[in-house]
């Protein structure tokens, strides 16, 4: 979009400028595999690189492009590319910048699924990833080494809301042509533009907020323009596109991220304020608290500061189990940002499967539940925790 337009209107705008048929206001959904050719010189135009024209939907669709553009602006990125799940945007881009035989240095914790294919899946392909405090980046002074070709990080953290300090992840890579890939699921682009920080890449999983309805699964990797094309590259034969439909869903989503995150920062900070006065509450984590140790840290690179809390209930599982069972408003499910509050248990979902030990290292404990607000009334989202904790002894 040539204007510079704020993020609200950019949300709405960006990537809608190219008129739709019969001008409907709404793009079409183009739920098609394959796109004819009128003659065989038009194949070879798309062959040579003309961008107006598509061949087959795993190589591109005019739905997903304008998903594309809409989070290349969100994000200020040079470039986006939309595929099918947040891991398949993982995987693609580590797969597109790493070979066997190269490393990544990622804090730990990052999502589950991340995790898993960071510790278990690439060394298998002899892609080492080291792992690094969220809390302590300086690590990767004494990890990186001339293979190191990524740094990697969530900010902030699942399910206990540290900060990396973004700043200071991008000085470090200063000057050794590493780039920096942040996965701001949590955040939002509403909430933390990694990029204007500094940073190279950003990934989301679009299931959460950007879609928001907890009715599709996609990803998206925003970057510079060359690290985007070869993330294409190998989505096309990792096979990881994304359904015309489910870009439609994340198009539509994301017109209103600015409104419903909003919301979800404000019932979070009340929701946090409330279970910090709980006397059953044990511990509460929040980056929008002033007594969250990184407070300042996340103040001074966050706008909001996002629709995730953790806390911690006194009497460990048996409690932590009591109130989540209890709850009338927040539903028992993973997964976050959608409109509707959710809560789980992280040691029985993301950190199911951790050792002790590991759980310790990550400050994981048995009695903390994970909520995601939504957009409900906050007076609502209080009473239903306040009944819950009642249940406890
Ligand atoms: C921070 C983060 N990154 C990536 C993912 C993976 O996304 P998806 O489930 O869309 O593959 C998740 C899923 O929960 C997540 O929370």
């Amino acid at each position: 979009m040539k204007e510079k337009y704020r993020f609200s209107t950019l949300a709405i705008h960006a990537g809608e400028e190219e008129h739709s048929p019969f001008g409907a206001v709404t793009p079409p959904i183009y739920q098609t595999s394959t796109f004819a050719f009128k003659n065989t010189a038009e194949v070879l135009e798309f062959q040579r690189g003309d961008a107006s024209k598509y061949l087959y939907t795993r190589y591109g669709n005019p739905t997903q492009k304008r998903v594309e553009e809409k989070m290349a602006a969100l994000e200020g990125g040079e470039k986006a590319l939309v595929v099918s799940s947040g891991m398949a945007a993982v995987s693609t881009l580590v797969l597109s910048l790493v070979s066997s035989g190269e490393e990544i240095i990622s804090t730990q914790p990052v999502y589950g699924g991340t995790y898993h294919l960071f510790k278990e899946v690439f060394p298998k392909l002899g892609i080492g990833v080291r792992f690094i405090d969220p809390e302590k980046i300086e690590q990767a002074e004494e990890l990186m080494n001339d293979n190191t070709r990524l740094f990697f990080c969530e900010t902030p953290t699942n399910p206990n809301l540290k900060i990396v300090d973004l700043r200071k992840l991008v000085k470090m890579a200063e000057g050794k042509q590493i780039p920096v890939a942040v996965d701001n699921t949590f955040a939002t682009p509403y909430n933390q533009n990694p990029i204007t920080l500094g940073a190279d890449l950003v990934i989301h999983s679009g299931t959460k907020y950007l879609g928001g309805h907890s009715d599709l699964v996609a990803g998206v990797i925003v970057g510079p323009k060359d690290i985007i094309n070869k993330a294409k590259e190998t989505m096309k034969v990792l096979g990881g596109c994304i359904d015309p439909f489910g870009a439609f869903l994340l198009l539509r989503g994301l017109k209103t991220l600015a409104v419903r995150v909003e919301r979800q920062n404000q019932n979070a900070l009340r929701v946090a304020e409330f279970l910090s006065e709980h006397d059953r509450v044990s511990r509460v984590f929040y980056p929008g608290l002033s007594v969250h140790p990184q407070h300042d840290l996340a103040r001074g690179q966050m706008k909001g500061f996002g629709g995730m809390v953790c806390f911690e209930v006194q009497g460990g599982l048996e409690n932590a189990t009591k109130v989540i069972d209890s709850f009338k408003v927040f539903i028992n499910a993973t997964s976050l940002g959608g409109v509707e509050s959710l809560a789980s248990l992280p040691v029985l979902t993301s950190h199911f499967g951790f050792d002790q030990k590991e759980l310790e290292k990550l400050d994981v404990t048995p009695g903390m539940v994970r909520l995601s607000c939504g957009i409900e009334d906050e007076q609502d989202l209080k009473e239903d925790l306040k009944q819950a904790l009642e249940r406890i002894d």
